[in-house]
């Protein structure tokens, strides 16, 4: 009984409203300590209401699983770093998440970008639950109606030639079966990506990976090669009308209309990096269409159109890493490529393709995936029944509930927010990002665009989480905040993330 009345009291986190303050005085020290929300600032937002009550919560405390993850849990994941006082999930729905002491979050970072159209999106849990109690698992050597229907679904949102789909467990997966497809199909070896990039931690993938704290000493990635990342805000060239953006990057700009030096400075790197760094014919060039993890790098306008066209002609293949970047995610094209005017030879993907389900996907011209016929491929767990369903009822959840649309709304919304916010702080050095792939890069002031030192970037992050908001942290220096929740979230969600995200950023003020 005492746990239900901690339950319910709980439940009613000033943050949410303020009719529980006082209910929230009569808690002991203890458990106010346990609620972690004795710093919160009087003139806290109030989260959007929310008519989701979670279930009561039965399971290990927290102190049960930092015990557990101490000893038996392999020491790689970023638990201990990610915030100073790490957050328990207890449960989520739609973009909302609850902890063990049942404080709600609004989620701004999905788990990663991965959770599409909401936290156990009612559509998708009752599509993976019939499966579930149908048929939980069987290969693809034999015909099962839902790797058919989700491949048909998936192919049918591409353009041609893009019509054979392969299913894998993970993006990793898919850029290293993509890797193999370039190699195979052009008799190539050298691979190119940008400075920044992050396209996986697979032996094979790291390669691609070009953030420096990903990286082991170890050989990995023969073949691998880097260009200049063309970044318009901290890159060497850039200017104010480069991106396709809402907002543009605070940098001067000489270009007469229908040119861009940046892009032709950018495109010359890439010429060098090919007349330097491979062999003659190359395999092919990976580029995400905007940078996730790499800090929502957007490139000059019309860049990879003809960065695309010079691999070409190198006899390489271009690949579309839309593992962060699709299913709506940049608004209502649904793939990122789109906007670049280009249609790439092979497009990965993973995240969110089935709502965090572990799920991947590469899709390819049948000519370069007839390449594959010439050994076996297989792998046990690509093209799940339960996946696939999932799969499928994401793709429906998108279309039905115009999800995408509403990425392009809601993500404009906040993007213009931010930029008012942009003028107001000097350590917001560029906003961009387009739907709801949002990146903040911060810095020490707006004349050098060095990065704001971690600590700080530290506690504006964990400001931001005490009072209700989760963001993501990404850029080599760890300097950009991502803002990339479900895209089922709201203008009034985007009004509660921006408010929480200025008064972080004043007690930020406060304390220098
Ligand atoms: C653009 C991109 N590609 C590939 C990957 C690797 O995907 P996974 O973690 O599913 O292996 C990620 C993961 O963050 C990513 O952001």
């Amino acid at each position: 009984m005492f746990r239900n009345l901690v339950t319910s009291c709980l439940f009613k986190h000033p943050c949410n409203s303020t009719s529980s303050l006082a209910t929230f005085h009569r808690l002991s020290g203890a458990l106010k300590q346990q609620l972690a929300i004795n710093d919160l600032p009087a003139d806290c937002p109030q989260l959007p209401p929310c008519e989701f009550t979670p279930e009561e919560y039965k399971f290990l405390s927290e102190q049960q699983m930092m015990e557990i993850r101490k000893r038996y849990c392999g020491p790689t994941t970023m638990v201990n770093t990610y915030y100073k006082k790490p957050v328990s999930i207890r449960q989520g729905f739609m973009q909302w998440l609850w902890d063990l002491n049942g404080k709600r979050y609004l989620d701004f970072f999905s788990g990663v970008a991965t959770v599409s159209v909401g936290h156990c999106h009612p559509r998708v849990n009752a599509a993976a639950k019939k499966q579930m109690e149908r048929l939980w698992h069987t290969t693809n050597i034999y015909l099962h109606s839902p790797l058919h229907e989700y491949c048909e679904k998936l192919a049918a949102l591409f353009p041609e030639p893009l019509k054979s789909v392969y299913l894998t467990n993970s993006g990793s997966e898919a850029n290293d079966l993509a890797m193999l497809l370039a190699r195979l199909y052009t008799g190539n070896f050298d691979i190119i990506t940008f400075r920044g990039a992050y396209h996986g931690g697979s032996p094979h993938s790291v390669g691609l990976t070009r953030v420096g704290s990903y990286r082991f000493p170890v050989a990995t990635g023969l073949g691998c090669h880097q260009t200049m990342c063309p970044d318009v805000y901290s890159g060497i060239w850039g200017g104010s009308h480069c991106r396709d953006c809402v907002v543009q990057a605070d940098r001067k700009c000489s270009c007469t209309s229908g040119s861009c030096h940046a892009k032709d400075m950018y495109l010359e790197q890439l010429k060098d990096t090919l007349n330097t760094s491979t062999s003659k014919s190359v395999a092919g060039f990976f580029a995400e269409p905007i940078q996730g993890v790499g800090g929502v790098v957007q490139y000059p306008k019309g860049y990879l159109k003809e960065a695309f066209k010079m691999i070409r002609e190198r006899g390489g293949v271009c690949i579309a890493d839309e593992v962060q970047s699709g299913f709506g995610r940049t608004g209502k094209d649904i793939w990122a490529f789109k906007a670049h005017d280009v249609i790439p030879d092979i497009v990965t993907m993973a995240k969110g393709i089935a709502n965090g389900f572990p799920m991947g996907a590469v899709i390819t011209s049948r000519d370069i995936a007839d390449t594959l016929t010439r050994a076996l491929h297989f792998n046990t767990f690509g093209g799940n029944p339960i996946g696939c369903a999932a799969g499928s009822a994401v793709i429906d959840a998108l279309l039905e509930d115009k999800l995408a649309q509403n990425s392009t709304e809601v993500g404009t919304y906040l993007l213009i927010g931010l930029a008012k916010l942009q003028s107001k702080f000097e350590i917001i050095g560029d906003v961009r990002g387009k739907g709801l792939l949002i990146g903040v890069e911060m810095v020490k002031d707006k004349i050098t665009r060095k990065p704001l030192p971690n600590v700080e970037m530290d506690q504006i992050f964990e400001d931001c989480k005490d009072m209700g908001l989760l963001l993501g942290k990404g850029g080599v220096h760890g300097q950009t905040f991502r803002m990339k929740p479900p895209l089922c979230v709201t203008k009034a969600d985007a009004d509660f993330a921006l408010a929480v995200f200025e008064l972080a950023l004043k007690r930020h003020e406060k304390r220098q």
